[in-house]
């Protein structure tokens, strides 16, 4: 069997489309022009790479881009100094704080800062209880486009043993939320579970993202399945590097029933989500209806 390769880039192409239409029209009707800014501490290259695809994308939709590059030392401090002046920028509609952070400063704490109402990547600790207890408010962007990714192959979730691999806060956590919002039946698996070939065998929907290059094997997938690679891998191959997700592509794509590929998967729709939050935050910020996209 040869799994459906779920084309994340073309549906973001869509999205972003519909979302350059929608900030057309506010902009013309409300003379209202969403703006993002991203604060990218240090040098980190993975770091430097999506920051400028966000740029790209955010100027694309006929949005404003405020990049702040600040040095690798900078103060826990000086950052916050920064995170309070951007909360009162009314031209600023949403703040993006790359991560990782430098050591020296305390995630926790920055994401803490932020205005929930300008929290486009939905970290702070307010939009976080707001997602577990059902309540409006930003949703983190990767998480969005695992289960968008989904839905374009199931159009209800309702009832389906959904396993996330992985529990971070910024994709585990909020994924699983969002799951149990769409009805599944859902497992978070991490380093500590045991056996996870076989907790893997029982998932409908396989959701990976653990940093860790192919790790999930063909044989882990239960035949049929739909799987959503988050992981992004730089690892050796041809004499240069090459992307690989946390799933074995090959192998799992014989036995998946449908497989986003990477790159070209959750990538593309994560920085769409990025735009789309974006979007919502400048709408709500004016008071206006948020657009149905
Ligand atoms: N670094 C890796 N993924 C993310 C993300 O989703 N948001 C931010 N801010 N930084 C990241």
């Amino acid at each position: 069997m040869s799994a459906k390769i779920i084309d994340g880039k073309a549906m973001a192409q869509q999205l972003r489309a519909s979302i350059a239409k929608a900030v057309a029209s506010l902009s013309q009707r409300h003379g209202l022009v969403p703006g993002l800014t991203v604060l990218l501490a240090g040098n980190n290259p993975a770091s430097e790479v999506y920051v400028a695809a966000k740029s790209k994308a955010v100027s694309d939709a006929g949005m404003r881009a405020f990049d702040h590059r600040l040095p690798a030392e900078i103060t826990q401090a000086d950052m916050l100094a920064m995170i309070s002046r951007l909360n009162a920028d009314k031209n600023v509609h949403a703040i993006l704080v790359q991560l990782p952070l430098p050591a020296q400063i305390d995630a926790n704490a920055i994401f803490a800062a932020v205005d929930p109402a300008k929290d486009v990547d939905g970290f702070t600790p307010l939009n976080a209880g707001r997602l577990a207890m059902g309540m409006r408010g930003l949703v983190p962007c990767t998480p969005l486009a695992c289960v968008r990714l989904a839905k374009s192959v199931h159009s209800s979730l309702a009832g389906m043993a959904a396993l996330v691999v992985g529990r971070s806060n910024i994709v585990g956590k909020p994924l699983a939320q969002l799951l149990l919002a769409e009805n599944a039946t859902v497992t978070i698996a991490h380093s500590k579970t045991k056996d996870l070939p076989a907790t893997c065998r029982r998932a409908d929907l396989l959701f990976a993202a653990i940093g860790r290059a192919e790790m999930i094997r063909g044989d882990w997938i239960k035949p049929g399945a739909t799987v959503i690679d988050v992981g992004i891998n730089r690892v050796p191959g041809n004499g240069k590097t090459r992307l690989v997700g946390d799933v074995a592509f090959a192998e799992a794509s014989e036995i998946a029933g449908a497989i986003t590929p990477v790159p070209g998967g959750v990538g593309p729709m994560t920085i769409a989500y990025v735009l789309l939050n974006t979007l919502r935050a400048a709408c709500v910020s004016a008071g206006l209806p948020e657009p149905q996209i």
